[in-house]
């Protein structure tokens, strides 16, 4: 599968219900250095009138490094077939394994030397514009919905909300 350059606009339907539904993986870095690590939450949608996509990060991953050392992330959604590979990379720290060497992720970069994969079935590089801590001060929703999820289980998450700034669809053979 390869991929090619696409309109994220002519494809919205599309990138909205995979991005909203499915895991898919967050990489940073550049040519010499880069990390990948599954991902559930992430939105695509407007903001200050520019194409966005919002992800989630805790603290304690070693993405979170990439993502605070460079300007430029991606999310690629993989077909269904890389069940494994998005097991690994949620369950895996790059700070040990070779992520991507280890699942035979092929690496290709975008804007800003951005590292994406050749494998993706849908693929967005964004340019950072606003970043943000999640805080419990800032949580309005009953206590079983939001708490549960910090504490033992990790830090708060880190909001990046990047400009779309290129989007790629796997060319169908
Ligand atoms: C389905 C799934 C979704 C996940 N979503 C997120 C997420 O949105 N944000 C996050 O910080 N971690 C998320 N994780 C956890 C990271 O993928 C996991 O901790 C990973 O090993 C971190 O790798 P790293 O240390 O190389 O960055 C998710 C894991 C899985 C399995």
């Amino acid at each position: 599968m390869r991929l090619q350059a696409a309109d994220p606009k002519t494809l919205a339907g599309e990138f909205l219900q995979a991005f909203g539904s499915q895991n898919a993986l967050l990489t940073a870095g550049d040519q010499e250095r880069c990390n990948t690590m599954t991902i559930g939450w992430c939105q695509l949608g407007r903001l200050w009138n520019l194409p966005v996509c919002t992800v989630y990060v805790r603290p304690e991953r070693y993405t979170y490094q990439f993502m605070e050392s460079h300007d430029y992330f991606s999310v690629c959604v993989l077909p269904d077939s890389a069940k494994q590979t998005l097991a690994l990379c949620g369950s895996q720290s790059g700070r040990l394994v070779n992520k991507i060497k280890e699942c035979g992720l092929t690496l290709r970069y975008g804007a800003g030397e951005t590292p994406l994969f050749e494998e993706a079935a849908l693929a967005v590089v964004c340019k950072k514009l606003f970043v943000q801590d999640m805080s419990p001060t800032c949580v309005t929703a009953s206590e079983d919905k939001v708490l549960p999820y910090y504490g033992k289980k990790g830090g708060w998450h880190r909001i990046y909300t990047g400009e779309i700034v290129e989007a790629y669809t796997a060319i169908k053979n």
